[in-house]
């Protein structure tokens, strides 16, 4: 009913109705002479029952607005509720990442400018993690894959430690191999770490082909005792990461520990099940950072 009184129902057609009536009304009164009362009755009839037809329409009209206004306010109120939701696990994102960043200058007081953080670079709740495992395991042999921030508090951390240990971190970029190299010279660790400029070229496995970083770069590498799995980017190719524990197995000390950013990637969790199942003499610990991350370890604790 109501969605007739809409489509049929508008100030032009009631005012058609109301003059056919009035007409009518009119006619009637002349031709059965029933006199001014009664046909005046009769015409004002029509009047009334057209401005009560219009009053129905705009009281509709008035109901379907007054509906959508609560869907539209439930949606703006949900919309709120995901936005403070969001903000308040930033800010507590946030929170963490400047307690590790003051925990890392507090062991590590550096004399220059630091590299970034977070995004492309490792997240400080990560680097923390990691010179954790650098002073707890006291390594001789570091290797990154994909070099930058993490490469530089790596070679702190050594050097802050007495540590006598290396660091070979493979880069593919040109342009970020130089930076991290500017980053090493500045604050005096190039000695502990060495930025191996690696192109990525096509490697070939048992289960698929990938793009990795040179061979020439890593095939001398022996006695790894932590290996940090940051590179290649995702979008060289599927799984970019996968190669590294095909490739650098062999390499691992029996008892040596694999670090891996990124598993809010999907591609990554991937990649980490697949080295699971691979390697079965792992086990993995899943670590609730920003980006996530794993920590691989073999060989007695
Ligand atoms: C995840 S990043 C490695 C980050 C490194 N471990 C660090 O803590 O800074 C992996 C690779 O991405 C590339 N990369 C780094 N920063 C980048 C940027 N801002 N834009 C594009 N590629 C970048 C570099 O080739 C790097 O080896």
């Amino acid at each position: 009913m109501g969605r007739l009184i809409r489509m049929f129902v508008n100030a032009g057609t009631v005012a058609v109705a109301v003059m056919l009536w009035l007409a009518g009304a009119l006619a009637l009164g002349l031709v059965t002479d029933s006199g001014a009362t009664a046909t005046t009755a009769l015409m004002a009839l029509g009047l009334l029952a057209g401005g009560v037809l219009l009053l129905i329409r705009h009281s509709l009209e008035l109901a379907a607005r007054i509906g959508n206004l609560g869907t539209e306010s439930q949606r703006s109120l949900a919309t709120m509720r995901r936005i403070e939701s969001r903000l308040g696990t930033e800010l507590r994102q946030t929170f963490r990442q400047i307690e590790a960043i003051q925990n890392l200058n507090a062991i590590l007081p550096a004399s220059d400018v630091l590299p970034a953080t977070r995004g492309w670079a490792a997240s400080p709740d990560l680097i923390l993690v990691l010179i954790d495992q650098v002073i707890a395991q006291r390594p001789s042999l570091i290797v990154e894959c994909g070099s930058g921030a993490s490469t530089l508090w790596l070679a702190l951390a050594l050097r802050r430690f007495g540590i006598d240990g290396r660091i070979v971190a493979l880069e593919a970029d040109p342009v970020f191999a130089d930076k991290t190299r500017g980053f090493l010279a500045r604050h005096g660790v190039s000695d502990v770490a060495e930025v191996r400029e690696a192109p990525l070229e096509d490697l070939k496995l048992a289960d698929g082909s990938y793009t990795w970083y040179a061979r020439w770069a890593w095939k001398d590498l022996a006695g790894i005792d932590l290996l940090f799995v940051d590179g290649p980017p995702a979008a060289t190719c599927a799984k970019a990461r996968y190669p590294a524990l095909p490739s650098l197995r062999e390499a691992l000390n029996p008892a040596s520990i694999v670090i891996v950013d990124d598993l809010v990637v999907p591609d990554m969790q991937e990649t980490l099940r697949l080295w699971l199942d691979a390697y079965p003499e792992f086990s993995s610990e899943i670590l609730p950072l920003e980006k996530q991350a794993a920590l691989l370890r073999t060989g007695p604790r």
